[in-house]
């Protein structure tokens, strides 16, 4: 990580902010991109010098006038969603806007940013799915469907990017987060999510962000292409 240069989406609270703490732990600097600056200005000062801020939306033109590094070793897209509904309540602008904040504006992202990641030596990119893509979950009609693209543009980009740039995805299951605040808002509800797991617990921040740190680095550098489940054992296995 150390002096490498690193793009964070979503890197102002949840898994981004945790990838985001642990790139510059391991000395490597960070911009991070999203609306707010959430949980940014509790970084130790001595990391936030290594760390710019920048405002925008993901599903807006406002990502078009983010200034990037010249070179980037890896990016990280966090930005994602967890609508859910029952498929007879399910819109269609819902499906829309799930596409377009996890798959529409991933891929502007990558767009932008290819010159700097091809500018660096090898480089390296995290997208994020869910468990509910290779799980069936009742109500997920919408973001397995966002989820499911993501999981699909991994493998492309993957392969239409080799060798210099690898590309894979993580895929969690429920991770205490802000975006899943509503599904644990009580003990009963962390309880009785926790037994749905065969490790017998949800997930913490340091789960995904510790796999996507390693897919950042060097340390990872024959793997592309791959979607890793961190999922408890959600997607594989049952108790
Ligand atoms: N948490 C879970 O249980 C869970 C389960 C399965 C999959 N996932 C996936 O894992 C990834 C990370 O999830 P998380 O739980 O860490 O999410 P989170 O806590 O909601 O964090 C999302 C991050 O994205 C930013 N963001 C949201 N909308 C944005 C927009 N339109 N433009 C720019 N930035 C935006 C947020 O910052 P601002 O609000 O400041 O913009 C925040 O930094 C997501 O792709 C999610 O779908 C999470």
């Amino acid at each position: 990580m150390h002096n490498k240069s690193f793009l964070v989406l979503g890197g102002s609270h949840g898994i981004g902010f945790g990838i985001t703490e642990r790139l510059l732990r391991g000395g490597g600097s960070v911009v991070v991109v999203s609306r707010t600056r959430g949980q940014l200005d509790s970084l130790d000062p001595a990391l936030a010098t290594r760390m710019t801020h920048c405002v925008a939306d993901v599903t807006t033109d406002s990502i078009d006038t983010i200034e990037l590094p010249e070179q980037i070793d890896g990016i990280a897209y966090c930005v994602g969603s967890i609508g859910l509904s029952p498929l007879r309540m399910t819109k269609a602008e819902a499906m829309r806007d799930d596409f377009e904040l996890n798959v529409v504006g991933a891929m502007r992202m990558m767009q932008r940013a290819l010159p700097a990641l091809k500018a660096a030596e090898s480089s390296s990119v995290v997208l994020f799915s869910t468990v509910a893509v290779s799980r069936g979950l009742a109500m997920h009609t919408s973001v397995s469907a966002a989820k499911g693209a993501i999981e699909g543009i991994t493998r492309c980009w993957a392969a239409e990017l080799a060798p210099k740039i690898r590309v894979n995805c993580i895929a969690p299951a429920l991770t205490d987060t802000p975006l899943s605040e509503r599904l644990l808002s009580s003990e009963s509800k962390r309880d009785a999510m926790a037994a749905v797991y065969p490790l017998g617990r949800i997930g913490h921040v340091s789960d995904s962000a510790s796999i996507a740190t390693f897919l950042l680095s060097g340390e990872s550098s024959w793997i592309t292409g791959q979607v890793i489940g961190v999922d408890g054992g959600l997607s594989r296995v049952q108790k």
